[in-house]
């Protein structure tokens, strides 16, 4: 049953919606305002605690839902999938994370999510890139899930660290890391490790993301819109600290600051147009910034943001055998990376991990070297590892210089300077 007065109130939201967007333009998130007053728990917009989609911002929300789902199915069905359960098995645990992850979690800031301008050099380094490497993405997920409605309209990505695409590799996610973990870390007042940035996802016409938590250590997290071809604005929809659903529109440059591990976050609304291209890039906090482990307790072993004592922590042990130091200070991902903090507070508490090797004798001044982290390598350096240790085929830190990185690289000259050799160039000579 549709109470008669439906028609007007839809009649009014469309008008309000069109003020809040073009309201929206011109500041911050702060101001911007919920349109329509429903919270997570109403299950409005989409499926979000419950299957249950009710009727409060229409009955066609239902019907959606109902079919996004029998698509599923008739997908899994189609791909013979391995697991036939996995519509319902996927969509029972994005409800349970959206149930029982946020409440258990530390937050950072006020309202959980801001909108702000991209800085200049960031988004002119995207841009870049992607007018390069217009219409290369691929599809991005080889299996179903049900966060995104891959049946009728797959991601595609176009991964910045391939060799294909012009511009992409180390040196511009190196960047692309440093510009925004700024950002987030004046944002959220902590100090950041960096977890996950790999490329431009393109969503196409008709796309759905189920709104949902991100795993942890996906915790302090942006959107940056590089840009977009639609017909109508394709909302984020956010569930802020104060329980509220809010639309957030993005345009070209604009980025959405967010704590994705507590805000549930999606775009329940099918996408109308050709396509929208975003970058994710995510982090973890260590502690307030600049005293990285201050709230950490040994004996717990558990992530900073994680309450202690909480429902979540049982569901965190279970996926995270490794408890919280181990999993985090793993000195091959920090130097891989070139993550300072990381690496320094591996070098003050078990300064022998430094030299840890893997399987083919690299440790993390190689791996430092090879990814061209010059701040890394000469953290490293400073903590006395061996500027001359051997890798299993024989190459030295100075050798893996010459062979990854451009000429006259300044990693490069730094380790002349220290007293590196080449035993390979000897070779050839
Ligand atoms: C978000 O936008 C959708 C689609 O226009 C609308 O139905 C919904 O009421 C809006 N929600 C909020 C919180 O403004
Ligand atoms: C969903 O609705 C059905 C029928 O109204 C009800 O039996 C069921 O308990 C509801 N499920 C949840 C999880 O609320
Ligand atoms: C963090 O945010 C989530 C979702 O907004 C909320 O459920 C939770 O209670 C907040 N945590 C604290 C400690 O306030
Ligand atoms: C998007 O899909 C709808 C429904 O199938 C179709 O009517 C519309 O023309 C499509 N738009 C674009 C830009 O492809």
């Amino acid at each position: 049953m549709v109470p008669s007065s439906s028609s007007s109130l839809l009649c009014c939201l469309v008008l309000l919606t069109i003020g809040c967007q073009f309201h929206a333009v011109e500041s911050t998130v702060d101001t911007i305002r919920a349109v329509n007053y429903y919270s997570a728990e109403d299950d409005a917009s989409w499926a979000i605690h419950t299957p249950n989609v009710t009727t409060v911002i229409g009955q066609h929300k239902q019907k959606l839902y109902h079919d996004f789902i029998a698509n599923c199915h008739k997908a899994v069905a189609e791909h013979k999938e391995e697991d036939p359960q996995l519509c319902s098995e996927n969509e029972e645990y994005r409800m349970y994370m959206n149930k029982y992850q946020p409440p258990s979690m530390h937050n950072y800031t006020k309202n959980g999510f801001a909108k702000i301008r991209a800085p200049k050099k960031m988004f002119d380094l995207i841009s870049k890139f992607w007018n390069a490497n217009k219409g290369k993405d691929k599809t991005e997920w080889p299996h179903l899930t049900t966060y995104h409605n891959l049946w009728d309209s797959p991601p595609t990505v176009t991964l910045l660290n391939e060799d294909v695409n012009e511009g992409g590799g180390q040196e511009l996610m190196n960047e692309l890391f440093a510009e925004a973990k700024k950002v987030v870390e004046e944002w959220t007042g902590q100090e950041l490790r960096p977890v996950s940035l790999y490329g431009i996802r393109l969503y196409h016409n008709g796309s759905i993301l189920a709104p949902h938590v991100d795993r942890n250590p996906l915790i302090s997290s942006a959107i940056i819109n590089v840009a977009q071809d639609v017909n109508e604005e394709w909302p984020l929809e956010v569930y802020g600290h104060d329980g509220v659903a809010t639309n957030v529109t993005m345009a070209p440059g604009d980025m959405v600051l967010y704590e994705s591990h507590s805000v549930i976050h999606g775009r329940p609304f099918p996408l109308n147009g050709d396509f929208y291209a975003n970058i994710f890039v995510h982090f973890e906090p260590l502690g307030p910034k600049d005293e990285p482990l201050e709230t950490y307790d040994p004996d717990l072993d558990l992530p900073p943001y994680l309450i202690p004592g909480s429902g979540w922590v049982t569901q965190w042990r279970k996926e995270h055998t490794k408890g919280w130091y181990e999993e985090t200070f793993d000195v091959v991902k920090a130097a891989n990376v070139g993550d300072l903090v990381v690496l320094e507070t591996i070098a003050e508490n078990y300064p022998n991990d430094l030299e840890d090797k893997d399987d083919l004798g690299w440790e993390a001044l190689h791996l430092a070297v090879k990814a061209g982290h010059l701040e890394a390598v000469e953290l490293l350096i400073d903590y006395e590892v061996d500027i001359n240790s051997v890798v299993n085929d024989g190459a030295t830190a100075l050798s893996i210089a010459r062979q990854f990185l451009k000429e006259g690289h300044p990693i490069t000259q730094f380790l002349m300077d220290n007293g590196a050799i080449d035993p390979l160039e000897e070779d050839e000579l």
